[in-house]
């Protein structure tokens, strides 16, 4: 009697698994039922997720801090603050007789920091030749992706107080 047949002449896997060609057609049927089930679930939890986001997870509150007094520093001079983290650099430049903008230090493409370009009128990376503009900080030039954080700065009885950090494009 030979291992690999049997008496009605069929392979002897065809015996143990005991899954006709008819019946192969309904698996394949109740998996891709499943597939889709378990698809439309993720989905369902997904949805779930991104409303109970929106309702109960707060944006971020950014501390009040002064970085500067008013007329501190120089028409085209630079002071360096750190916010709103004490390991969060950042850079205030003073473009104007009452002009002052602050962005992230960090430059947003391998985080090298970023510095002021008085005679260029931009802020530069020296690590990849980035250029940001200093009026909006976007990129101007070279490899990074997104414009860099902009510190939202106030006045508040002579002195310039950081509120907040503003990312991706200001206009
Ligand atoms: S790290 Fe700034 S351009 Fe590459």
């Amino acid at each position: 009697m030979s291992l690999f047949r049997n008496p009605s002449d069929q392979p002897l896997w065809k015996d143990e698994f005991s899954v006709f060609t008819a019946d192969e057609r309904y698996v394949t049927r109740r998996q891709f039922t499943k597939f889709l089930s378990l698809a439309s679930l993720g989905m369902f939890a997904g949805n779930l997720w991104i409303l109970a986001k929106t309702f109960f997870v707060k944006t971020p509150e950014f501390p009040s801090t002064v970085v500067a007094e008013l007329g501190e520093i120089p028409v085209g001079g630079v002071k360096l603050f750190t916010y709103p983290a004490p390991q969060d650099h950042c850079i205030l430049v003073r473009t104007g007789d009452d002009k002052y903008v602050a962005y992230s230090q960090k430059c947003t493409h391998l985080s090298c920091a970023v510095y002021y370009s008085a005679q260029q009128g931009r802020l530069e990376c020296p690590c990849h030749q980035g250029y940001f503009s200093i009026k909006d900080g976007s990129v101007l030039q070279g490899p990074p992706p997104r414009p860099l954080p902009r510190i939202v700065l106030e006045r508040d009885a002579g002195k310039l107080v950081a509120k907040g950090v503003k990312v991706g494009e200001h206009g």
